[in-house]
This record gives C-alpha cells, structure tokens and sequence, in this order.
C-alpha cells in the first residue's frame, strides 16, 4: 500500500475523463472494497453502490446528469445513508476512504454535493425510504487535458488555494496558532486535513489543541447561508472527510488515539464543536 500522505497529496477533483473503461483487475479490487463493510467512527454505517455505465441504456445513463460539469464518466460511486447524528461525518469519513483506494489505484475521482441529477442517481442505486443520497462521485482515468468547463470551476472556487495552518489549527484556545514545531508528530496528520477536499473548497474546519488533555477538538465554521441539502449539510459531511485524513495518517504513524464526543470541550462560539481525537497515553 502507498504511504496514506503520497496518495493525499496525489487526489484532486477531476472533472474530465479518459474515454475508456477501467481495467479488469483494478475494478475488482475496487469494486471488492466499494461493496465490503463501511464502519465510521461513531458506529454509523453507510453503504456504497457503483453505477456503470455497462448496465444502462444509453437513455437512462443521459439522464444521470451532472450538469455539464464531469466530462466522460463511465462509472459512478453512490454513497448512501441514513441521517442522524454523526451520521453525515461517519459518511464522509468512510466516502473518503474509499475515494483514497480509487486515487490509490490510479483512478480519478470528484466529489459531487451539488452538481448531479439526485432523484436519477437515487432510483439507479436503489436509495430506500429514509435514506439520502447526498454525493456520487465519478471514477475513471483522468483525461490528457482538462475541460475548460473544470479550469473555469477550479478557479471559481479557488481550488487550487488551501488556507494556512494559524486560520485553521491551535493551541489551546482560538487566540493561539499551533505551529508545525508545537504538533511534533502531528504535523504530518494536521497537514493532510488541510489538502483534504471540502464542498467550494470551504475548508470549515479548525482544530484546537489541548497539549494537556492530549485531544485535538474539531469544530466546524459554518460559511453563513451555506446551502443544506435536503436534511444533510455538505459541511458535515466536509468534517468527516477532514476527521478521515486525520484518521488514516495517525493510524500509519503509529500515533494511537480514538474519537470521541468530549463533554469537557470548551465552547468557541462562533464555532460548532463536533468530536475530538484523544491520543492514547
Ligand atoms: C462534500 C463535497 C461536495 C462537493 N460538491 C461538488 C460539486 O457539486 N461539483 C463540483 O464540481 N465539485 C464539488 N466538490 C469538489 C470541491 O470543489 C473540491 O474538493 C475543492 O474545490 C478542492 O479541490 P480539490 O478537490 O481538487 O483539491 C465537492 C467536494 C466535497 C468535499
């Protein structure tokens, strides 16, 4: 397996593809994780279709819309939940999981919140009463070239442009930046949340730092008039994929911790806590 920073930094939202389909080997080790179990961190666990283009028509497959904004998909990944609390996180935590396979394997990838036909991708992935279908993502090799349409995007909503470790890390309370030096063997953990991929590229959360307590608290700021979609906020969902790459590399560093929900987390209004890591020791 790649080192889980290698295939970070390796992941970005592409919107232009390959017209060709994905080789045999490569869907099957895909698909065998797609459609194993998924567990997030506070016990939610949501499921995941892929839908190919091999098993429609070429009219039930036009009307799997994304706007004009993804370009030659021949395959999508569903994911699909049953809202309630944390689940939306738990989502994004175990979406990204499998997003980082795709980008592993040598796939493109892009996480679609907003730009995609919901009621067409829900009735080709079987979405059930109660459950939402939040995001689909498609998953081919990346074109030659990218789209106008996907450069035009990518400037729109400054992709290209992640926040600075003082706007999103700190060290004990908001009035203190955590340095690279201060996270010691964090470092490498808090860097790969802030290339996480977020809903506009809003980045929305910040982590604060109790050396004491050893837990690392994430809040989540909430861009003001930010679209909820149906009953799940693509922010949520933002925090778990945050918490994923926060997750995975602790994990391979050998730093131990677990999630939690901490009742002793102080309040940082206007910040919304959400859960905290706590290192083991
Ligand atoms: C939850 C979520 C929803 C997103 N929805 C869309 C979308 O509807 N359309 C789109 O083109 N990109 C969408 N994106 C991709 C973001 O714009 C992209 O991750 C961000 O600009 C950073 O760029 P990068 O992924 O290339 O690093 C979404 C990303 C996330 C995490």
């Amino acid at each position: 397996m790649a080192p889980v920073s290698d295939v970070i930094l390796k992941r970005y939202s592409c919107r232009s593809y390959a017209d060709r389909p994905i080789e045999d080997s490569i869907l099957r080790q895909f698909s065998d994780t797609v459609h194993g179990p998924h567990l997030g961190p506070f016990g939610h666990q949501p499921r995941f279709e892929l839908i190919s283009i091999a098993s429609m028509s070429r009219e039930e497959w036009k009307k799997l819309g994304t706007y004009g904004v993804i370009k030659n998909a021949r395959l999508f990944l569903a994911g699909i939940f049953l809202p309630a609390p944390m689940a939306a996180e738990d989502y994004g935590y175990c979406k990204e999981k499998l997003i980082l396979k795709a980008t592993e394997l040598g796939l493109g990838t892009c996480w679609l919140g907003g730009t995609f036909a919901i009621s067409a991708f829900g009735r080709a992935a079987g979405v059930r009463e109660k459950e939402t279908l939040p995001s689909v993502s498609p998953i081919g090799y990346a074109a030659d070239r990218r789209s106008l349409t996907e450069r035009i995007m990518r400037r729109v909503v400054g992709s290209d442009h992640r926040k600075p470790w003082p706007e999103l890390f700190f060290n004990g309370s908001l009035s203190w930046p955590l340095s690279p030096d201060e996270a010691g063997p964090y470092a490498e953990v808090l860097e790969n949340v802030r290339l996480a991929p977020s809903a506009s590229n809003k980045q929305p959360w910040r982590i604060v730092c109790d050396k004491t307590r050893k837990t690392f608290s994430f809040y989540i700021s909430r861009a003001i008039g930010y679209r909820q979609l149906r009953e799940v906020s693509l922010q949520d969902i933002d925090m778990g994929i945050a918490m994923c790459h926060f997750g995975l590399t602790a994990n391979e560093l050998g730093l131990k911790g677990s999630w939690r929900k901490d009742d002793a987390a102080p309040q940082l209004k206007p910040l919304e806590y959400v859960a905290s890591w706590q290192a083991d020791g």
